[in-house]
């Protein structure tokens, strides 16, 4: 079995095969059935909108069976680990566990332990990794940039805690997108990419922003007077980007008028609900490529 715990389990020809099957899922050009003799469960550990009920729409046009774990009324409050839930669900016929979980590298492990037992495909493990998330904002990028190389970037806000931003910062360069990160010093990892902690002065270098939420909920210590005055010099309002020729991302959930102003969400150069929509074509390619055919 295959898993798919972070982008660099996928080469650059499998990424470009499986958004060719996506943009054939997204234009309803294949029906998709390919799944119809698997069964797939999801373990969120962690709150989710999107990423849990992506998932739950591709597999089940995919004609997968699906069941999602209720965390809160499950044996893991009686002491169950990780690793028995997990074979206890291989156990009752789960092909695939999907799973995102507050501590980074937890996918690793699991899938290290069920092996080719079952496949574990990461959909977000604390600030490590959210590939299937990074896949989407690729796929949405190249529609608009079909020969991304040599394209701008700017990352912008929590870089360091952000799953999304680390999964972004490995995939993208792989495909000649160049990064600038932009955040207040607090708020960057250590990085060899290029940092600003000026939105002003990278805005007319930039193709693309993809601001980031406040990960407030991974914050030992507030870093910041208060989210207004974060928000005063990080978020993405009209006054910033004027009528430059840009693309606007966001992984969602938005927290409006502090990542980017209400405005600005209607403007249609945000392309945040369409990230969400191709997400679930996205996945159900990535779905077809890790499981279909697979005994
Ligand atoms: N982008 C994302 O992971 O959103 P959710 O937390 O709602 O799944």
């Amino acid at each position: 079995m295959r898993h798919f715990i972070t982008t660099d389990d996928l080469t650059n020809n499998e990424i470009i095969n499986i958004f060719s099957d996506a943009e054939k899922f997204l234009k309803g050009e294949e029906r998709g059935n390919e799944l119809s003799k698997k069964s797939v469960m999801t373990l969120f550990f962690e709150n989710s909108t999107r990423t849990r009920s992506s998932f739950e729409m591709a597999l089940k046009r995919l004609g997968s069976r699906v069941i999602n774990l209720d965390i809160s009324k499950s044996s893991a409050s009686k002491g169950e680990t990780l690793l028995d839930t997990a074979l206890n669900l291989k156990s009752i016929g789960a092909d695939a566990l999907i799973v995102r979980h507050s501590d980074a590298g937890v996918t690793y492990k699991l899938a290290q332990h069920l092996n080719s037992k079952s496949s574990v495909i990461n959909a977000g493990d604390g600030s490590f990794a959210h590939p299937t998330q990074a896949m989407l904002d690729l796929f949405t990028i190249m529609k608009y940039f079909p020969d991304p190389q040599g394209k701008k970037i700017a990352i912008v806000g929590d870089i360091k805690n952000s799953r999304v931003a680390n999964s972004n910062i490995k995939l993208l360069p792989r495909f000649g997108i160049n990064i600038t990160l932009v955040a207040p010093p607090h708020f960057l990892p250590k990085t060899d990419l290029k940092i600003s902690h000026s939105l002003k002065k990278v805005i007319d270098e930039v193709d693309i922003i993809m601001s980031l939420r406040t990960q407030t909920e991974r914050h030992n210590q507030q870093v910041y007077a208060s989210l207004k005055d974060y928000a005063r010099d990080f978020c993405i309002t009209e006054e910033l980007i004027g009528q430059k020729d840009i693309i606007l991302m966001h992984p969602g959930p938005v927290n409006r008028n502090i990542d980017i102003s209400d405005g600005l969400m209607n403007d249609p150069r945000s392309k945040v609900l369409e990230q969400v929509e191709n997400g679930v074509a996205v996945r159900m390619a990535i779905l077809k490529y890790l499981l279909a055919g697979k005994k």
